[in-house]
């Protein structure tokens, strides 16, 4: 009987402090009616803590609907490009804090793609017998690497952080085909320059490098054709066609983005999973948070074709086609959640706009 590896729990955490585009109107000059037809997002969260932070809430949520303890865990795999510390792996920083102590762990970066790229590591590790379960977490802070004064990019992106189970199978369900690819000549259309060695000793964080910079009609122009084109890739491998598939759950760039993706599958929408309203673009958080919205509101039944997908930074994309188990409720629930806090959306973004005001001196 052939192994693999099939989703049995899901979680997410959304950070109560929320960056409307009302907000936004304050900062930059935008309104909501061009952010929402542009690109389909009302509001987005603005994380209060750090990302481990809200990576443990959605592993506790993950765990809790997969009916398991953390030391049932054999391996942890972080997606995020936007780390709270690069050593120890933010993984590491996680089992910590989950008390996974029977659980390898790394970080993975593969931009947006990362969960996906994550979900199909995880599942080949399941499949050819090295580990047994899986925690796998995609969880961004990318308003760290955002300038609030500049309109083209930062009404786009948040905060948050998604989980999922991934355990071994025998019983025909599990991930059936796969594709993931990268283009690094493509890379200049999606940078954060300054994240890492690049970034000066002796004179310090420049603004100018230290911002998400990406190219909005050409990164446009790429997912539309990679989702489209990766998801072919995996249905063919997995042996089955557009028409055979119940649900996919796309990265939520733009709505744009995905409406164009999903027109040319010639998927109707119904079967397609959109939160990006109020999560915004949140890079590795967003297929595990769309999936765990999906599977709590009742979008996913029992063999399902469920189908994930994402394009990003690198440039790369990856997809993944699952066939779903019989657990499409959660076997339990868990309280986990940040703390509060009494902070304003702008007290939390303040140093942003201090740190990358020098950029915009001589703006009109
Ligand atoms: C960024 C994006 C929303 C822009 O949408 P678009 O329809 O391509 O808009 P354009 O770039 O043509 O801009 C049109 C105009 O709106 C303006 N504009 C840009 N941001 C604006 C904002 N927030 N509010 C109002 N106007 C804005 C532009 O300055 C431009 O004005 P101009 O014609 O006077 O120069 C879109 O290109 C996109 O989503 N790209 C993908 C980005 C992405 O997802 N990146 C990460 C991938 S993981």
């Amino acid at each position: 009987m052939t192994r693999r590896a099939t989703i049995t729990g899901w979680g997410k955490c959304l950070p109560p402090v929320k960056l409307t585009n009302a907000d936004l109107e304050h900062l930059v000059d935008t309104d909501d009616r061009w952010i929402v037809e542009r690109t389909g997002i009302k509001s987005r969260s603005i994380n209060h803590m750090q990302t481990t932070d809200m990576a443990e809430v959605a592993a506790l949520h993950a765990l809790a609907a997969a009916g398991l303890e953390a030391t049932d865990i054999d391996l942890i795999i972080m997606a995020t490009v936007s780390p709270e510390i690069t050593c120890p792996s933010n993984a590491c920083h996680l089992q910590a804090r989950l008390g996974a102590v029977n659980a390898a762990a790394f970080d993975l970066n593969a931009a947006c793609s990362g969960f996906v790229y994550a979900a199909i590591t995880a599942s080949s590790m399941i499949a050819s017998g090295v580990k047994q379960r899986v925690l796998v977490v995609g969880a961004e802070q990318l308003h760290w690497v955002m300038d609030y004064w500049d309109r083209n990019t930062c009404i786009l992106f948040g905060d948050g952080a998604g989980a999922a189970i991934f355990e071994s199978s025998t019983n025909g369900d599990g991930m059936l085909g796969a594709d993931l690819g990268a283009d690094g000549p493509a890379g200049s259309t999606m940078v954060i320059e300054s994240l890492g060695t690049r970034y000066n000793l002796i004179e310090g964080r420049d603004p100018a490098t230290s911002r998400l910079h990406f190219e909005g009609k050409a990164v446009f122009k790429i997912a539309v054709q990679g989702i489209a084109a990766s998801v072919r890739q995996a249905l063919d491998q997995a042996g089955v066609s557009a028409d055979d598939v119940n649900l996919v759950v796309p990265h939520q760039a733009n709505e744009r983005i995905i409406n164009a993706a999903a027109r040319r599958l010639g998927i109707g929408l119904d079967r397609v999973m959109i939160n990006i309203a109020d999560h915004g673009n949140t890079a590795a958080a967003s297929v595990p948070m769309a999936l765990c919205d999906a599977a709590n509101t009742g979008r996913i039944t029992p063999g399902d074709l469920v189908v994930m997908t994402a394009f990003g930074g690198g440039v790369t994309w990856a997809s993944a086609v699952f066939r779903w188990g019989q657990r499409v409720t959660a076997v339990g629930t868990s309280d986990a959640a940040l703390p509060p806090t009494d902070a304003t959306v702008f007290e939390l973004l303040a140093a942003n706009r201090e740190f990358f005001a020098p950029l915009h001196s001589g703006d009109a």
